[in-house]
């Protein structure tokens, strides 16, 4: 595709179509679509793998949908699909191959990469990790002075931490109860200080995930960690070969810091640091739920894979909630998107997603430099549903904001405790009903006069309802149901970035903060001078400094 002559993507037929669609649409409420059309319930549910989404509650029509669609076939989204999956170099600004896809795909199948098959590479290393850690979860594998690893502690950021530390949480329920995992990612010390705390260092597994091995938090968190290993182990640099393992693209770099390589599980520099989590980066939860759990989550990424490559445009999903989110974004001025898991398992799921769809699509140009004059990624934000029904969800039904929300749920829990009341599971989900019920149809200013409501509640008490949520529901939250609700999200982000003709894989908006630290910290730490300091910066600076008693 020649991305130079795309046409700009609003003065495209199809986006001034749904421009004039919107505008017929007008203040058309939920309430009159269901009325028109009783099957719509029904009818517009999607069913992947084992995902049952929901999308009836959306301020949309069948016409909606079709010119949703073309302009999907407009601005080229099925060929950058091909081509992502083909291994074709997608992130130009970075000229790199964007293939996350071949971290899942199964060991026959062929993706080459510059003229060579990935997959044996991607399953040579799957097999050393499961191999790794049958060793730890045996004890077969042992620490520096005999003892058995009972502790891992990753140590990483970004990609090389959200996504362990969110699928470890979520999956607990499988996880190897015996052992302590932990994951430290901030450069506050005070992470770091407080996951080993109550380590034993001979029993203790640090793993250093960092695609480039550069990144200054990490490699001064692993700087501590060796110490504090190496401290409590009585000073042998030979300890470090029993306690540290690495996950990286950069072997130089993890052998200078003195991890042997023969420890190291490699990935590659077509795996973007949000899209890595199936890769090595995977090695702490793989310990934790085991190399066969490990695999069913991969299979659950495959079959959305799967699905987004081949299904078509009506019943593809992420396509959907793609198309879904762009609507909103530039035709009812929406800003940010809610993610609602009614799952305690999902608590870091949105955080997860934050990563994944705000450093993919945060961006202002288009693939060839120039100012985007549309909306890009929303803000994506949310917690476990009913906790944040006695937060923020006040907002959602009341404030000025339209929010679009997806819905997160099962229909049967993972745990619970055997005093439990047999109906906790179903009060949950009582709930997860009850709010898109409420935030899609609401309630009218007649329905609260009829229960006496005084007149001057009235206002108060009405529900405009006419939010728009999505509702995934599956039966339980398994590895395989979590690699095909991750892999929906990917997808998802994949979708909206195309359509807006952004370049979604590089990240070029975090590198001035890193710049920008570096060049501040000597003024920190020895008072220099530092030319070009603002004068905002330079006074705070120098509050800092005295507060600090420098
Ligand atoms: O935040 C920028 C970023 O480059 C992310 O994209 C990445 O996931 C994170 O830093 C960590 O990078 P690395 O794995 O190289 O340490």
């Amino acid at each position: 595709m020649n991305e130079g002559s795309r046409t700009k993507l609003n003065r495209t037929p199809e986006w001034l179509a749904l421009g004039k669609h919107r505008e017929e649409f007008g203040q058309t409420h939920l309430r009159q679509l269901f009325e028109e059309n009783p099957g719509r319930g029904a009818g517009y549910t999607l069913r992947v793998g084992d995902l049952h989404i929901d999308y009836s509650k959306h301020l949309v029509t069948d016409e909606t949908l079709q010119l949703l669609r073309e302009l999907a076939a407009a601005t080229g989204v099925a060929e950058l699909r091909e081509a992502m999956f083909r291994g074709e170099k997608i992130n130009t600004t970075e000229d790199r191959a964007v293939l996350h896809t071949a971290l899942r795909a199964p060991a026959d199948a062929v993706v080459e990469v510059d003229g060579e098959n990935v997959v044996p590479g991607v399953h040579a290393v799957l097999d050393k990790m499961a191999a790794f850690c049958e060793q730890i979860r045996s004890g077969a594998w042992t620490g520096y002075t005999g003892k058995r690893i009972r502790n891992v502690v990753n140590v990483g950021i970004g990609g090389s931490d959200l996504g362990p530390a969110m699928a470890y949480e979520a999956l607990r329920a499988f996880a190897d109860r015996g052992l302590t995992v932990r994951f430290v990612s901030n450069v506050d010390g005070a992470d770091l200080h407080e996951a080993v705390r109550d380590l034993d260092p001979a029993e203790t597994l640090f793993i250093i995930a960092s695609k480039t091995f550069t990144t200054i938090e990490t490699i001064t968190n692993a700087t501590s960690a060796r110490g504090w290993l190496l401290a409590g182990l009585g000073g042998d640099q030979a300890a470090v070969a029993r306690h540290f393992v690495a996950l990286s693209t950069n072997a130089e770099k993890v052998t200078e810091f003195g991890i042997d390589p023969a420890n190291m599980f490699e990935f590659w520099d077509w795996v973007g640091g949000r899209y890595s989590f199936d890769s090595a980066i995977g090695l702490s939860l793989m310990i934790a739920i085991g190399p066969g759990a490990f695999r069913d989550l991969l299979a659950g990424f495959h079959l959305m894979d799967q699905h987004f490559r081949t299904a078509p445009a009506e019943e593809n999903a992420p396509l959907l909630m793609g198309l879904l989110g762009i609507w909103y974004g530039a035709f009812f001025d929406a800003q940010s998107h809610a993610v609602l898991p009614y799952s305690h398992y999902l608590s870091r799921f949105t955080a997860y997603l934050q990563q994944l769809d705000m450093e993919s699509n945060g961006k202002s140009v288009d693939r060839d430099g120039n100012p985007v004059d549309w909306q890009t990624g929303p803000v994506v934000w949310g917690t476990p549903g009913t906790n944040g029904q006695h937060a923020y969800y006040q907002l959602i039904h009341q404030g000025t904001k339209v929010i679009p929300a997806d819905f997160i749920g099962f229909a049967k829990p993972v745990a619970e405790l055997e005093a439990a009341p047999a109906a906790q599971h179903d009060l949950l989900m009582a709930n997860f009903f009850a709010q898109t019920q409420a935030l899609a149809f609401g309630k009218t200013a007649d329905e609260v006069r009829a229960e006496g409501a005084p007149e001057s509640l009235v206002p108060h008490k009405t529900f405009h309802g006419n939010h728009p949520t999505t509702t995934i529901l599956a039966t339980e939250l398994t590895p395989g149901v979590l690699g095909q609700l991750i892999a929906l999200y990917e997808h998802k982000v994949f979708v909206q970035g195309a359509v807006w003709n952004i370049d979604s894989f590089d990240q070029w908006g975090v590198e001035l903060g890193k710049v920008l630290a570096k060049r501040v910290e000597p003024a920190l730490t020895e008072g220099a001078d530092v030319p070009g300091l603002d004068a905002s910066t330079k006074a705070l600076v120098d509050t800092y400094r005295k507060l600090r008693g420098r």
